[in-house]
């Protein structure tokens, strides 16, 4: 099983030459190239359907419900910042995994922070900002990018793709700073974690100082072969949270606008570090934390070094997702993985239609598909079996 799984994470691990996505100026010319060989696409697909529609499909929707659809904008985490830096790695990470993220040479990065819901104007210190959002895209040496997409609650809300839907379309029951639906207060008490998992977030005094969870678990795989689940956490130098009211107080772009002026002053500096899991601990359910004395590894810095002029164009054109990986590192069988991937795909096609082009539909599709396979013939992680 571990030889199926191995080889299938291999042929589905896409060199970013391949993809369609232009992200890094630097590598415009990599962007509509679609000459690479392409895994063949596998038997399971993420169609669970109500009306023809899939799951993936069906959460997208479900965001335009709740807070409308803007053209050109994400259905979820709409407002943002784009700014760029570099990675520099650690041995200890390349102990961990083969991935070359890790290989030891510096390792340049497009970073998008965000403020959580579908709303592009919405207040940064608002509730519904919370949890915000921080993703990186790394570009490779030959070309090949891979990402990481993180936000500020230390575990997630809901544990299956369906409840991520119903969450969506029982909050949009109730008006968005309103009072709660009887519908919503019913969703909200038949699944505890979401209200246990709102209650880990704050709201910064800047995007520079607050921490940012994988939340989802992936595996590492290293140059001898050996697997160790983990999570990513990204530390900042401190984490500083206002108070309600002084969140409140704040102008309302002063999240996204006060990074690119504090990057004039100087380098903003974050770890990005691995929470590894011990045997017994479960992959498979984003809503349970792993107790806080599991060993935590700093895998290397990540230094944010320059705004960019054209952030609100350049952020339509990217696309994070969190399942593009390199070799040695793989998703476990987290649920969510794969719907996450699928639905940020139907989001981008959505926002930016003339980047979705039937090379990237193809990708998006496989990469999906991929995920899926490895979370049903992965080798169950102990503490995932009878469970
Ligand atoms: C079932 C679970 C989830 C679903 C269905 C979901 C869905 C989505 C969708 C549809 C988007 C818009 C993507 C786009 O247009 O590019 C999005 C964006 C985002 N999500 Fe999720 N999400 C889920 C869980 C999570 C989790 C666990 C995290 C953090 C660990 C997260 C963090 C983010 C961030 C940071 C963005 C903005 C990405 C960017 O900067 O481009 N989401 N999500």
């Amino acid at each position: 099983m571990l030889a199926t799984y191995r080889s299938l994470r291999a042929v589905a691990t896409i060199p970013a030459a391949a993809l369609v996505v232009v992200v890094c100026t630097a590598c415009e010319q990599h962007a509509h190239d679609d000459s690479q060989p392409r895994p063949a696409a596998a038997a399971s697909s993420h169609e669970t359907s109500s009306g023809g529609r899939s799951v993936d499909v069906q959460i997208v929707d479900a965001l335009n419900t709740r807070y409308g659809v803007h053209p050109g904008f994400r259905s979820n985490h709409a407002k943002g910042v784009v700014v760029q830096g570099v990675f520099v790695p650690t041995p200890q990470a390349a102990a961990l995994s083969r991935s070359p993220l890790f290989a030891g040479v510096r390792v340049p990065v497009t970073v998008r922070f965000s403020d959580a819901g579908g709303f592009p104007d919405l207040h940064d210190g608002a509730k519904l900002a919370k949890p915000h959002g921080m993703s990186i895209k790394f570009h490779l040496r030959d070309g090949a990018e891979s990402d990481i997409v993180t936000n500020s609650l230390k575990f997630f809300t809901v544990s299956t793709p369906e409840d991520f839907r119903d969450l969506q379309l029982a909050a949009a029951t109730s008006p968005p700073d309103g009072p709660r639906s009887p519908a919503f207060e019913a969703f909200l008490k038949s699944h505890s974690s979401v209200e246990a998992a709102n209650a880990t977030v704050g709201t910064p005094d800047s995007f520079a100082d607050e921490q940012y969870f994988g939340i989802d678990a992936f595996i590492f795989v290293n140059q001898a072969g050996d697997r160790q689940p983990f999570r990513y956490i990204i530390a900042p130098e401190k984490v500083v949270h206002l108070s309600e009211d002084d969140a409140a107080r704040q102008p309302p772009n002063f999240l996204v606008d006060e990074l690119p002026r504090r990057i004039e002053h100087g380098v903003v500096t974050f770890h990005l570090t691995a929470q590894l899991a011990a045997p017994e601990d479960q992959t498979r359910d984003p809503t349970q934390a792993w107790p806080d004395d599991r060993k935590v590894v700093d895998l290397g810095a990540l230094t944010i070094r320059h705004a960019v002029a054209d952030s609100d164009a350049l952020q339509q054109r990217l696309l994070f997702t969190p399942g593009r990986l390199t070799d040695g590192i793989e998703p476990s069988d987290d649920p969510l993985i794969a719907a996450r991937d699928g639905s940020y795909a139907v989001s981008f096609t959505r926002r930016s239609p003339a980047s979705a082009t039937p090379a990237f539909q193809r990708e998006a599709k496989e990469r999906e598909e991929s995920d899926l396979n490895a979370a049903s013939s992965q080798p169950p992680h102990a503490a995932n079996i009878d469970r």
